[in-house]
């Protein structure tokens, strides 16, 4: 089954001005778009309006990083789907660093995704294990046990539904992010096999139908090793999506 190709560059707290974020976006726009890939970039939040408002014109889409899990209401400092909904394509939920920041666990993670399929988001739901996790040979248990809270969700979401294919996995193990040091090919292999089949378990939906990116030192140098390893569908790329790199990995996923 033929799924969808994907890069997205995750620029997290970066970079420093509504400004420089237009200009890294128009960047983006303006490298050769590669075809048979899906390219979006996610910028921190405040940046949203103006980075969508330089791609308005392009195919590159844009992603919020992610957002809360209720509708509306008494939640300080939070963002709601209904309100991200008019501005992007998509949002990610579940990062590894805002599971360690803000507290979120795998329920959390499903209810964001629930929320944004709801509003018609494409939502990516990040899962990966600890180094410890990956030194004791549990990656794959980890994962599925992760996808597992999603999965039931999803099963137990009528809203989701309609929406089940705007669903998205990224495999980003911990110990690859930001570290240069990025998981073998194979074992993305392994870890998003653990993904499709722990959702066809507890969602009963085709999860050969669900896209799992690999996220984790992505570069233009490792980019074709991903883009060519069974069941990997795309990237989430994080430092290297801050440079003109971004548009090799990008060239990399594509057909
Ligand atoms: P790096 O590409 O910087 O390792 O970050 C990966 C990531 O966390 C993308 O979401």
């Amino acid at each position: 089954m033929s799924r969808g190709r994907i890069v997205i560059g995750n620029w997290k707290m970066n970079p420093g001005s509504s400004a420089e974020a237009v200009v890294l976006a128009r960047s983006v726009a303006a490298s050769p778009l590669a075809t048979g890939v899906a390219v979006a970039v996610a910028p921190p939040a405040l940046f949203l309006p103006a980075v969508a408002e330089a791609l308005r014109a392009s195919p590159v889409g844009v992603y919020a990083q992610d957002v809360h899990w209720e509708e509306q209401g008494a939640f300080t400092g939070q963002i709601a789907a209904s309100m991200l909904a008019p501005v992007v394509l998509g949002v990610i939920v579940g990062h590894s660093e805002v599971r360690r920041d803000q507290g979120d666990d795998d329920e959390r993670v499903a209810k964001k995704m629930v929320r944004a399929l709801a509003h018609g988001l494409w939502t990516v739901v990040c899962v990966g294990e600890t180094l410890d996790a990956y030194l004791a040979g549990r990656s794959a248990s980890v994962v599925a046990a992760q996808t597992a809270v999603i999965g039931h969700a999803v099963a137990a979401a009528e809203s989701v539904g309609a929406r089940r294919d705007r669903i998205v996995f990224a495999y980003e193990p911990i110990w690859a992010i930001g570290t240069g040091r990025a998981a073998t090919a194979a074992h993305a292999t392994i870890c998003a096999d653990a993904i499709r089949a722990e959702l066809q378990r507890s969602a009963g939906i085709d999860a050969e139908a669900i896209p799992v990116l690999y996220g984790g030192s992505v570069t233009a140098a490792n980019a074709s090793a991903f883009a060519d390893a069974r069941g990997i569908d795309g990237a989430l790329v994080g430092g290297a999506s801050l440079k003109a790199e971004f548009g090799a990995i990008v060239a990399a996923f594509s057909g």
